[in-house]
């Protein structure tokens, strides 16, 4: 099974790829994930990327299409199934990742689009910590990790208010096109986000189970 998972920043794709990947087995390929490891690689990519998404900007696209040519091109996406996550963004990385998908011979099953209010965000990226050692994203409220610890956890860079606000400008303009495109192909499963972590999970649950 190929999948994009969609949403706005905070809608909860990075919470709950996590469980689907687990669920289905599939390779989860987040783009703002590769990104952060160019940077804490210090690497020539994750310097360039940085001084965009430090910013709340969209990294350009002839780096983003590129490194997700490349990893969609390993053979364990062939062999598990990938579920993209915040890539396309525009219009052009969705025409892009067709051609790409059409020279690996490969096709698109469905998109998960996470919706969700647009005002809950700011307090779900305020109050989001991720764990140094595993990744794994928590939020201090709505998904507190159990025994936390402050040292363990860390905030990320663009959660800060100016950086957030600017995304949410960026991937508000450009949600509505991009998920036009998909409905047109009639691959669009529209998620309730404004719900309990759990519950979103057994929505998109449901959706996949009849996918496969
Ligand atoms: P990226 O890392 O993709 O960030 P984003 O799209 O802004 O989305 P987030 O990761 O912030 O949110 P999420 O939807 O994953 O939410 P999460 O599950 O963590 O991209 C970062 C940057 O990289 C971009 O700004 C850009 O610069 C660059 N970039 C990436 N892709 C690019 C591309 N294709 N082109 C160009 N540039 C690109 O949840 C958020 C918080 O809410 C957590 O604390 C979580 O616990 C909590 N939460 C989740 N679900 C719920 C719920 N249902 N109820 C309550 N709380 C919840
Ligand atoms: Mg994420």
């Amino acid at each position: 099974m190929n999948l994009l998972i969609m949403g706005l920043p905070g809608a909860g794709k990075g919470t709950q790829a996590a469980k689907i990947v687990e669920e289905f087995g599939l390779i989860h390929i987040s783009t703002g994930d590769m990104f952060r490891e160019a940077i804490a690689n210090e690497t020539e990519m994750g310097k360039l990327a940085k001084s965009y998404m430090d910013q709340g900007n969209l990294v350009p696209d002839e780096v983003t299409n590129g490194i997700v040519k490349d990893r969609l091109a390993k053979l364990d996406v062939r062999e598990k199934g990938f579920l993209l996550d915040g890539f396309p963004r525009t219009i052009e990385q969705a025409e892009a990742l067709d051609q790409i998908l059409t020279s690996l011979e490969l096709s698109l099953d469905g998109v998960v689009a996470i919706e969700v209010n647009p005002d809950s965000l700011l307090e779900r990226l305020s109050g989001r910590i991720i764990h140094k050692e595993t990744g794994a994203t928590y939020h201090k409220v709505f998904n507190p990790p159990v025994d936390y610890k402050e040292e363990d956890y860390y905030q990320r860079e663009d959660d800060k208010p100016e950086a957030v606000k600017r995304r949410l400008e960026v991937n508000i303009a450009q949600s509505a096109p991009i998920l036009e495109y998909y409905r047109m192909a009639g691959l669009v499963h529209e998620i309730n986000g404004n719900q309990e972590i759990a519950q979103v999970s057994e929505d998109i649950k449901k959706v996949l189970t009849n996918l496969k």
